[in-house]
C-alpha cells in the first residue's frame, strides 16, 4: 500500500496519545500495583524501572522505527528492510496471534471493570456488606458466567466499534478524549490520596527498596511486565508507528511514551497503596488488590460514590484505549493484505476473539497443565509469546535495520546513542529476555 492512500495520524501528538493509550492500561492500574505489592515493593519497582530502560525502551523505539519507515502493517513491514515476502514477516504473524490471545482475556478483565463500574454507578457496589464485597470478584468469576459474558461482550463491542471506524475517525478521535480524561481523573485521585494517612508509607513502600525481598521470580516477572506494559513484542507499535509520518523521530516519541507509561504506573501504585496503608490492609492481596481492597476501602471514605465511579471509569477508559490497539494489528493486516473492508475485518476478527474469550468465563475448564483458559492465555502471552516476539524483533532491528540506519540515528542523536541502541538490541535485550523466556516456558508447561 503506498503512502498517499495510507491512513495517518493527525500529527505527532495524536500518535503519542494513541500509543500512550495502548501502553497505559490494565497493566498499569491493575497489574503493576498487585505485582509490586505481591513482590515486596521498592526493590521490585527498581528492577522494573531498570527493565523498562534497558529492554523495553529500545524495543519500543525499534518497533516505532520499523513501522514508520516501512509504512506497512506489522507483517509486511519487515519486507521493507529485507526482501519481498521476507521470512522475518512471520514475526508479524506471531504478533497478530499473540495480540488476539491477549485481547481474548483482556476483554474479560475489561468486562469485570465495566461490571464494577455498572455496580458503582447504580449504587449496588458500595451498599454491599464488607463480606459480600470481599468475595464479590471470586463470586463473579466462579459463579456468574452469564454476567461475565455480558460484560465481556459489551467490552469487545466497544473495542470493535472503535476499530471499525478506522484510524483517524475511530482510534484517534477516541484516544484524544479518553486519555486526557484519564490523566485528569488520576491527578484528582492523586491529590485525594495525598491527604490520606498512608500516603507517606505508600511512598516508602514503593521507593525505598528492601533487597532482601527480591526473588529470582520477581525479576522474571518484571521483565515480562515491561513488555506487557509498553505493548511491545507483538507488533502493536509497528502498526501504530506505520500511521506516523516517516519524518517523525522514533527515539523522542518512544521516550515520551515510556515516560508517560511509567509515570501512570507509579501514580496508580502511589494511590492504591496510600489507600491500602491508610486502612491497614495487606499490599500483597494479589490480583484482587484493585477489585477487592479498593472498593472496600472507598466505602469508608467521604465522597465514596464519586471516588469509586471516577476510579472505575478511569480504568475502563484505560483498558479500551489498549484493547483497540490489540485488535488494530490484526485488522490492519487483514484489510490491507486480504482486501477485507475495515468494518468486516474488525467485526470478523473481533467476534472470533470474543468466542475464545468466552472460555475464560469457565474457570473449571482445564486447557493445559492443569491451568484454565484464563491462566493459560495470561501466562502464554506475557511470559512466552511477547518475550519471544520481542527477542526476534530486537534481533531484526539490531542486525538488519541498524546497519542500514546507523548514520541516520547518529545524525539525529549522537554516535554514542546510535551504537548503544544497536548493541543493546543486538545482544543485551535478546540475551536478558531469553533467560526469562526459558523460565516462562517451564512455568507454562507446569515443569
Ligand atoms: N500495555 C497494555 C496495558 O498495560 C496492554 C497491552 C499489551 C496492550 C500489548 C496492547 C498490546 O494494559
Amino acid at each position: 500500500m503506498n503512502q498517499v492512500s495510507r491512513a495517518h495520524w493527525g500529527g505527532r501528538f495524536a500518535f503519542i496519545l494513541a500509543a500512550a493509550g495502548s501502553a497505559i492500561g490494565l497493566g498499569n492500574i491493575w497489574k503493576f500495583p498487585y505485582m509490586t505489592g505481591h513482590n515486596g515493593g521498592g526493590a521490585f519497582v527498581l528492577v522494573y524501572l531498570f527493565c523498562i530502560a534497558v529492554v523495553g525502551l529500545p524495543i519500543l523505539i525499534a518497533e516505532i522505527y520499523i513501522g514508520k519507515e516501512a509504512q506497512e502493517n506489522a507483517v509486511r513491514a519487515f519486507d521493507h528492510f529485507d526482501k519481498k515476502n521476507s521470512p522475518w514477516g512471520k514475526i508479524g504473524i506471531w504478533g497478530i496471534v499473540s495480540s488476539l490471545m491477549l485481547l481474548a482475556f483482556y476483554s474479560v478483565v475489561g468486562g469485570w471493570v465495566m461490571n464494577y463500574e455498572f455496580q458503582a454507578i447504580s449504587n449496588q457496589l458500595l451498599t454491599k456488606s464488607d463480606d459480600i464485597l470481599t468475595n464479590y470478584l471470586g463470586e463473579l468469576i466462579t459463579h456468574q458466567p452469564l454476567t461475565q459474558l455480558i460484560w465481556h461482550t459489551v467490552f469487545m463491542g466497544c473495542t470493535v466499534g472503535i476499530v471499525a471506524k478506522g484510524v483517524s475517525k475511530g482510534i484517534e478521535r477516541w484516544t484524544k478524549i479518553l486519555m486526557p480524561v484519564l490523566f485528569i481523573l488520576l491527578g484528582f485521585l492523586l491529590v485525594y490520596s495525598f491527604f490520606l494517612d498512608g500516603f507517606g508509607q505508600s511512598l516508602q513502600f514503593l521507593f525505598f527498596p528492601d533487597f532482601s525481598k527480591l526473588t529470582w521470580s520477581a525479576i522474571l516477572e518484571a521483565v515480562g511486565h515491561s513488555f506487557f506494559t509498553l505493548s511491545i513484542g507483538m507488533g502493536v507499535m509497528i502498526a501504530y508507528g506505520s500511521y506516523l509520518q516517516p519524518s517523525e523521530s522514533a527515539i523522542s516519541t518512544g521516550i515520551i511514551i515510556t515516560l508517560l507509561d511509567t509515570l501512570i504506573a507509579l501514580v496508580a501504585g502511589i494511590i492504591i497503596f496510600a489507600v491500602v496503608f491508610s486502612f491497614d490492609q495487606s499490599p500483597s492481596a494479589g490480583p484482587g488488590l484493585m477489585f477487592v481492597t479498593l472498593p472496600l476501602l472507598f466505602k469508608q471514605i467521604p465522597g465514596a460514590w464519586i471516588i469509586t465511579n471516577a476510579f472505575f471509569i478511569l480504568v475502563t477508559f484505560a483498558a479500551i484505549s489498549s484493547s483497540i490497539s490489540l485488535l488494530e494489528v490484526a485488522v490492519s493486516y487483514a484489510s490491507e493484505e486480504k482486501n477485507w473492508s475495515r468494518p468486516k475485518a474488525a467485526w470478523g476478527i473481533g467476534i472470533a476473539t470474543w468466542a475464545v474469550g468466552i472460555l475464560c468465563a469457565f474457570p473449571e475448564l482445564t486447557i493445559i497443565a492443569g491451568k484454565n483458559m484464563f491462566d493459560t492465555l495470561d501466562i502464554a502471552t506475557s511470559k512466552v509469546m511477547f518475550p519471544l516476539g520481542g527477542i526476534l524483533m530486537s534481533l531484526f532491528f539490531g542486525w538488519i535495520v541498524m546497519p542500514k540506519s546507523i548514520d541516520r540515528f547518529a545524525k539525529a542523536t549522537n554516535p554514542l546513542t546510535a551504537y548503544g541502541l544497536m548493541w543493546v538490541t543486538r545482544i543485551v535485550a535478546p540475551l536478558s529476555v531469553g533467560i526469562m523466556l526459558f523460565k516462562g516456558v517451564k512455568e507454562m508447561l507446569g515443569m
